[in-house]
């Protein structure tokens, strides 16, 4: 028998190591005030889903190869600081227009537009400076591999594209196919990409990555509900960004679609399905994995 997963002890130490490596790849040195508004971007706040989701997929199978490892951990920051740039971006006055972002000034607010204009570029450009090491034994083949998953996910055919989506939809009703699309492209793509480059840091067979696709798009959806739904219900103190921002900037949302329960109904559907992909999926360490989704819809911010 196994001894009984603590998932709490789990996260914890994967924080603490992903926060310590963050530290250590976002520059100080940076010209004029890159760094320090990179650095602020990054650092010091956010759940750290992403790469969480990285490394509780690496770890589904056992895995012994230190390089492996060390390419988790590249991918797993890799993903974060496409998603940092991406809440720099989305905060800004020609786009989302918010003030607060993990419970501080939005970076634009901090260090004006043009500075975060570039921090969120610098973000982008380090992730995958990241992810291709000069001098490691992650063989080339999966550094090319992993910057293919992740450009993919963070581009046109991904969060751009869904962001892109999001803007045109301002003041419009998408129907229930468009809305999903929108969400499994502006949140979801990153989401699933960062199970994507677990299973492949992982060596992890086809059949058993197929089932962990399902996995990743179930959770990137519903994480996007999730976060529609956490806009109508919780208070922007909690949330650490303003709250009510989507009903005012007229934005199409699954609570606006399908009503608060409605939204509430289709997140624990989503939830379901994750767990019956991990199941089918036959890895044999997916605890981190289930937690992970059940976080996800639990969560309060
Ligand atoms: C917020 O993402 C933006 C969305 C994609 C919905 P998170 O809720 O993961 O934000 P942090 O990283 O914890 O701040
Ligand atoms: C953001 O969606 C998705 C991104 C790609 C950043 P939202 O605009 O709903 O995210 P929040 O609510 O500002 O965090
Ligand atoms: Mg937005
Ligand atoms: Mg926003
Ligand atoms: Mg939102």
């Amino acid at each position: 028998m196994s001894a009984v997963f603590d998932f709490p002890k789990w996260m914890s130490a994967h924080l603490n190591h992903i926060e310590q490596h963050l530290i250590q790849w976002v520059p100080l040195n940076a010209p004029a005030q890159l760094g320090e508004s990179m650095r602020y971007a990054a650092l010091d706040g956010g759940k750290r889903l992403r790469p969480l989701l990285v490394m509780a997929t690496f770890e589904s199978i056992p895995s012994k190869d230190s390089w492996r490892e060390q390419a988790a951990m590249r991918a797993a920051c890799a993903v974060e600081l496409i998603h940092a740039y991406s809440l720099v971006h989305d905060d800004m006055p020609c786009m989302d227009n918010d003030v607060l972002r993990r419970g501080k000034p939005t970076v634009h607010v901090q260090f004006g537009e043009a500075d975060a204009l570039l921090a969120g570029d610098a973000l982008q450009a380090l992730a995958f400076e990241l992810l291709t090491p000069i001098q490691s034994s992650i063989p080339d083949q999966l550094q090319a591999q992993l910057c293919r998953v992740l450009s993919r996910a963070a581009g046109y055919a991904g969060m751009a594209g869904g962001q892109a989506i999001d803007l045109a939809s301002v003041g419009q009703s998408l129907n229930a196919e468009q809305l999903q699309e929108m969400h499994r492209l502006k949140t979801g793509a990153l989401l699933l990409s960062s199970v994507q480059m677990g299973a492949l840091c992982a060596d992890i067979d086809d059949e058993a990555a197929h089932h962990l696709q399902n996995f990743g798009q179930a959770v990137g959806l519903v994480f996007q509900i999730v976060d529609d739904i956490l806009d109508v219900t919780t208070d922007s103190s909690v949330l650490g960004k303003t709250a009510g921002k989507d009903a005012q900037n007229d934005k199409p949302t699954y609570v606006s679609l399908w009503g608060l329960a409605g939204a509430q109904q289709q997140a624990r559907q989503l939830r379901e399905q994750a767990h019956e992909s991990l199941e089918k999926s036959k890895l044999s360490h997916t605890l981190a994995l289930n937690a992970l989704a059940d976080m996800v819809i639990q969560r309060i911010k």
